[in-house]
């Protein structure tokens, strides 16, 4: 899984957010804007994480999203509709993932006040819209989430999560496709 933030080359993260973002200039300022905050916070010291506060909450009011600047989240992140998207800072998301709006990845906090911690995502996973991840789960990569989707427990690599609460209904991998439909 690549996770990371932008270190180093700023524009290379940039302009592989804005390629793979082609025709959605609202999804490509946002994504901007994200990945400067990240890349303040983790390269300027004091004024970096100045800037990145106010980042997060100008982001917060004004466009309803929250991508904190302290998640871990790989290259080529494609966002539909960037509206009322929240992900907890723990959150940890590799290469070629897909968000939706309302897309909501979190924690759970028990009566006592212990929490069952943020899910993490392998690379290529596919959120649907309105869907809730909660808990310190795993969706494996290449997953799909559904639409509405709520999430408790882990998806494996390439499977298909339906549903509240969420089943797998089906698991994509490669391997165990029919030949044909591999070829087609
Ligand atoms: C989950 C998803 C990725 C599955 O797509 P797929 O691989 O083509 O799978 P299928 O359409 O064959 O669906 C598999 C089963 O799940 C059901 N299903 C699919 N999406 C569902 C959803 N969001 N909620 C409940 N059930 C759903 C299907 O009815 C089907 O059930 P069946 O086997 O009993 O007929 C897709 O349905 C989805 O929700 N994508 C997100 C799309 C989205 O958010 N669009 C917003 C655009 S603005």
């Amino acid at each position: 899984m690549s996770t990371a933030g932008p270190r180093g080359s700023f524009l290379r993260w940039v302009t592989q957010d804005w390629a793979v973002n082609a025709g959605y200039l609202d999804s490509r300022l946002v994504l901007l804007w994200f990945r400067a905050a990240q890349w303040a916070a983790r390269s300027w010291g004091l004024a970096g994480r100045a800037f990145a506060a106010f980042y997060s909450l100008f982001t917060s009011l004004f466009i309803g999203v929250e991508l904190p600047p302290a998640l871990e989240v790989g290259p080529r992140l494609r966002i539909y509709h960037p509206h009322g998207i929240v992900l907890n800072p723990g959150v940890r998301l590799g290469a070629d993932c897909v968000l939706r709006q309302h897309v909501t990845i979190g924690n759970i906090v028990r009566r006592d006040g212990t929490e069952k911690g943020v899910a993490s995502a392998g690379d290529g996973v596919e959120f649907g819209a309105g869907c809730v991840v909660v808990g310190g789960l795993h969706v494996g990569s290449h997953a799909r989430v559904a639409a509405l989707a709520l999430v408790l427990r882990d998806v494996p690599e390439w499977g298909v999560a339906v549903g509240n609460p969420a089943e797998v209904v089906r698991v994509d991998h490669p391997a165990h496709r029919r030949p044909e439909a591999v070829a087609g």
